[in-house]
């Protein structure tokens, strides 16, 4: 075993007694290089972050230029920093009215807490309602809405009253009720198995809200920016929620997150009391700068048109490589979901995949998926190789699972 690699093991908090464990020496467009020499295509992007791939040039120079310029300077919302601006206007601009008021934070959990804090306040009620097999992130009021009781229930008492409904069930959403400060749902469930919801079923999450009063909340931390197809997936139900919560791509690959709604939402924040809901690093400039630098060449490129086309092509493909009885797939542009019919073919074909140099990882909700979230840039002979090797993995598995 490497120094290094003990040392991670002695000294660095495991969050499992069976980490990955790739020793990463460099990255570069879909691929990470090891430091025993290996190259892995990342279909994974970190986790949906690195939409743009690894080390973008645009997205370096930005860094780059606002590094020399200023790091951080002071907690947010004091100071006017030029990045942090820049990216809210072209947030607003892209987004659907009324949403057009951005706070900043560090993740995706954060942004989730913010959301949480402002339709309490907004509301004045108590009660949240998201659902089963929702995954929002590990903090203590984002992880109370954690669709996954297996998760919930060792960190006990978390945030409540929340009630946990089943997903894509509109019959459900009678639940709604006046009791109710927010709703909050993934456009498609991510950690729950890449599940895609009927255009019904967010409709009429839309219309009980509205008509209860509860704030609708949509995470677009894995959906949002170009993942699914869209640019943000609320495009694919023509629904505007409340707040939308980003993250993940957001900064170009490095830490940001943010909540947004309209005026009137974010303004509860400002005032009874004035700095009720602040943070220091949130919105760091070097994040904004490479945030706004990942818009531009998103936008410019049209990446979501690619996203939909790249996902259509390894869908239809691996369909045909793999058999529709073995595994049953699902996507919405670049977020695709590989269901196998048990949990142990599932984690070998993940370890069959990795040794043939495809990074691949299952869902914390659905022990039977494998999800997909490449870069957005993924070219044509990385998604051979993909092909390739994961048709040869899943031969490999299929024999000694
Ligand atoms: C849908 C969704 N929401 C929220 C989060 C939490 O984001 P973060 O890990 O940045 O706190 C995640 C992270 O995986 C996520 O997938």
């Amino acid at each position: 075993m490497s120094e290094l690699r003990e040392l991670f093991l002695r000294r660095v908090a495991q969050t499992s007694a069976a980490p990955l464990g790739l020793e990463i020496e460099s990255a570069e467009g879909s691929w990470l290089r090891a430091t025993d020499g290996r190259r892995y295509l990342d279909l994974i992007a970190g986790m949906g972050v690195a939409a743009l791939g690894h080390g973008n040039s645009a997205v370096l120079a930005a860094i780059e230029r606002q590094a020399r310029r200023h790091l951080h300077v002071m907690v947010y919302g004091e100071y006017v920093l030029e990045p942090q601006v820049r990216l809210a206007a072209r947030l607003a601009e892209l987004l659907p009215a009324p949403l057009s008021r951005v706070y900043f934070t560090n993740s995706g959990a954060e942004a989730i807490e913010g959301a949480l804090k402002t339709a309490r306040k907004l509301t004045r009620r108590d009660a949240f309602v998201a659902f089963e097999g929702a995954y929002h992130g590990d903090t203590t009021g984002a992880m109370a809405l954690a669709g996954n009781p297996a998760f919930r229930t060792p960190f006990g008492p978390l945030l409540g009253p929340v009630r946990h409904l089943p997903y894509d069930d509109a019959g459900a959403l009678a639940a709604v009720d006046s009791s109710v400060a927010a709703v909050i749902v993934e456009p498609v469930q991510s950690e729950g198995g890449v599940r895609i919801p009927s255009l019904d079923f967010i409709r009429e999450l839309r219309r009980r809200c509205t008509e209860s009063g509860a704030i609708l909340i949509f995470d677009e931390v894995l959906t949002g920016l170009g993942r699914t197809g869209k640019l943000f997936a609320l495009e694919h139900f023509s629904v505007v929620p409340d707040l939308i919560v980003l993250a993940k791509a957001l900064g170009g690959g490095l830490p940001l997150g943010a909540f947004i709604g309209s005026d009137e939402a974010l303004a509860e924040l400002a005032h009874d009391p004035p700095l009720g809901h602040i943070t220091t690093f949130g919105g760091h400039p070097l994040s904004c700068a490479a945030g706004l630098a990942l818009l531009e060449v998103l936008t410019r490129e049209r990446l979501w048109e690619r996203a939909s086309r790249l996902g259509a092509l390894f869908c239809e493909s691996f369909r045909r490589l793999a058999g529709a009885e073995v595994v049953r797939i699902r996507n919405l542009g670049l977020l695709i979901g590989l269901e196998f019919p048990s949990a142990g073919l599932t984690r070998a074909f993940v370890a069959e995949s990795i040794t043939r140099g495809v990074v691949v990882n299952w869902t914390l909700n659905a022990e039977r998926v494998v999800r997909l979230a490449p870069p957005l840039t993924l070219q044509p002979d990385e998604l051979d190789f993909a092909l390739e090797a994961m048709g040869n993995a899943l031969a490999a598995a299929s024999k000694h699972a």
